[in-house]
């Protein structure tokens, strides 16, 4: 049985994505760590974003384990960073294998991002699309910033969350969007103990 869950940025998809897996008793892989992971050793190693056979040689070497440990990979800087190297199809496809594989662990998995029910997982046996409005995700990504201490500004967070929006839906390979058979869930007035409800009712309905 496979979950696939794709949204924009902080929409929620990842704490969903791990409460439906904790719920089933499925692994659960959030996808964008591995954009992520692959921007951050570029960066690491001063390599420009916008060189894309370097960018597809991390990616075709990248080391999956241990993503979930890796708290530095969770900051705004390492989001945007994957959005930029995520829209190079090289890149995509090196992460492809590993994520369908991925998919067909027993007795199932969850996986979100961004392609998960359109690419990586086209016949899912469930398709969510987690949406809220940009305002709202912004709202929850600051708190979520200031309670683990950081430094935040929610105008910040907004202009963030918005170029990302713009890049991820706009560009040519795998663009964000819901599968036609994805079912839309929009959190902007649903707390997460509301989102994970409405979400097991589709999965229920549906699965
Ligand atoms: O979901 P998260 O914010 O961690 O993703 C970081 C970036 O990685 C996204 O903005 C998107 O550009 C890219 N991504 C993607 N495909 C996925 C997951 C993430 O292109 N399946």
């Amino acid at each position: 049985m496979i979950i696939a869950i794709d949204g924009p940025a902080a929409s929620g998809k990842g704490t969903l994505g791990k409460r439906l897996a904790e719920h089933y008793g499925f692994a659960h892989l959030d996808t964008g760590l591995l954009y992520r992971a692959v921007a951050r050793v570029l960066m690491d190693r001063d390599v420009p974003l916008a060189d894309r056979d370097a960018a597809t040689q991390v990616a075709q070497n990248l080391d999956v384990s241990h993503l979930e440990d890796d708290s530095r990979l969770r900051g705004a800087a390492m989001g945007e960073a994957a959005s930029v190297i995520s829209a190079y199809q090289p890149v995509r496809d090196a992460l492809l294998a590993f994520q369908r594989q991925f998919g067909e662990q027993p007795p199932g998995a969850v996986l979100d991002g961004r392609d998960i029910g359109t690419v990586v997982c086209p016949s899912a046996d469930v398709k969510l699309f987690i949406t809220a409005a940009p305002e709202e995700r912004a709202r929850r990504r600051h708190l979520e910033l200031l309670r683990r201490g950081e430094q935040a500004e929610y105008e910040t967070i907004l202009d963030e969350i918005r170029r990302r929006d713009e890049r991820d839906m706009n560009r040519s390979t795998a663009p964000l969007k819901a599968a036609a058979d994805a079912v839309t869930l929009d959190t902007t007035h649903l707390d997460a103990d509301a989102a994970f409800q409405a979400a097991l009712r589709i999965v229920e309905d549906k699965g």
